[in-house]
């Protein structure tokens, strides 16, 4: 059952490709973005003027990645929430909100609270949500299904990249309803979207030598992760799975944080994840994480860096280099995550941890 491997998560790390592809199909067709249980109108999504995502854990993850294309997309505001702090804060909501709560196993307590005082305010509220019939759907406007299949370790991986494509979606509809983007750049953005599971299965066959810089990782003490716009919360993501699953300490930082605090921690031959981004996009953030590991090289950092292929301007920089492929900005973190899971999983592993039953966790948090 659990195809071979060791251990689920690995199972299910390899089963990225096929969620999203699952996740993607049948959402464009003749030409229009379609949702699944469309019960917003085109004049409602047309209506929206503020999108709050809301979700706990790495489901807030893919939010927050998914704001940089909302916002990009639509000229929406786009604010991202962790639900369980949203509820208490008397959030700014009428009619035109659009609430997105994102939640794999659609049971989550402090969503659904959230949910509810969305609604009660009379905000518009979709899910994106893993298991048919959940409770946060029930409770919901309308529901967008990420087909990831079952997840079985306690720790969300394929989940999280169905996630990310699935809040893509629901922006590309925005997009299409407000006419901010022409038809045309609507079916070429989920053109490129469905060149992904092909990216993601190049990342996977890279994992053997991952899990062995994994292994050379299991005596650290701690590890921390540097990213930044999308990378940001892609450092965040990797650093939540050391955590639950090595019980290491991690953290994630925007790099341009590193001088207002976290670079008093780099000493001598402390692990740090810098995920990069491609030197042919944005080439002034390319340029700005080159400079902060140039900074945490020279104090003794072991530099671990994701990057695009081929970007040769990184490697004297990188004292073990992860590749990944070229992609569009937008999309990196659905390639750059996934070294950061195996990574995780094989720490987890070799610290002799059962990766998918990490300790005090549990697979649907009912309780707020
Ligand atoms: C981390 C993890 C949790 C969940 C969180 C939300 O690997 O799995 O952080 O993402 O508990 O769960 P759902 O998505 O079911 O609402």
């Amino acid at each position: 059952e659990k195809g071979g491997h060791e251990y689920f998560m690995l199972k299910e790390i390899e089963e990225q490709p096929t969620a999203l592809a699952d996740t993607l199909r049948g959402h464009f067709v003749d030409g229009r973005i379609i949702l699944d249980e469309q019960r917003l109108s085109d004049q409602d999504l047309r209506d929206v003027d503020k999108v709050f995502v809301v979700a706990c854990g790495t489901a807030y993850h893919s939010g927050l990645v998914a704001k940089y294309a909302i916002e990009h997309w639509t000229r929406l505001p786009v604010e991202v929430e962790l639900a369980s702090e949203f509820r208490y804060r008397d959030p700014v909501l009428d009619r035109d909100t659009l609430v997105v709560a994102v939640s794999q196993s659609g049971e989550t307590a402090d969503t659904l609270e959230a949910v509810r005082h969305a609604r009660e305010q009379k905000a518009r509220v979709l899910a994106v949500c893993n298991t048919n019939g959940a409770q946060i759907p029930r409770e919901s406007d309308a529901v967008l299904y990420t087909h990831a299949g079952p997840e079985v370790g306690v720790a969300s991986t394929k989940t999280f990249l169905a996630q990310i494509a699935a809040i893509y979606l629901v922006g590309l509809a925005l997009a299409q309803a407000r006419g901010t983007k022409y038809p045309d750049e609507v079916g070429r953005e989920f053109e490129e979207l469905c060149a992904m599971p092909d990216a993601v299965a190049r990342v996977l066959s890279t994992v053997d030598r991952v899990r062995e810089l994994g292994r050379s990782l299991a005596d650290a003490k701690a590890v921390l992760f540097l990213g930044r716009h999308v990378g940001y919360p892609v450092a965040l993501e990797g650093a939540l799975k050391l955590k639950e699953l090595a019980y290491m300490h991690a953290e994630g930082f925007a790099a341009g944080e590193l001088k207002h605090g976290p670079i008093a921690l780099i000493e001598e031959s402390l692990p740090v994840v810098v995920v990069m981004p491609s030197p042919k996009g944005r080439a002034v953030l390319h340029a700005k994480l080159l400079s902060n590991i140039s900074e945490i090289q020279a104090r003794g950092a072991r530099t671990i860096v994701i990057a695009e292929e081929g970007d040769e301007t990184v490697r004297p920089f990188a004292d073990e280099l992860v590749e990944v492929p070229a992609v569009p900005t937008l999309l990196q973190p659905l390639v750059s995550t996934v070294p950061l899971q195996v990574l995780a999983a094989e720490i987890a592993r070799a610290r002799g941890y059962d990766v998918d039953k990490p300790r005090n966790l549990a697979k649907s948090v009912t309780v707020e």
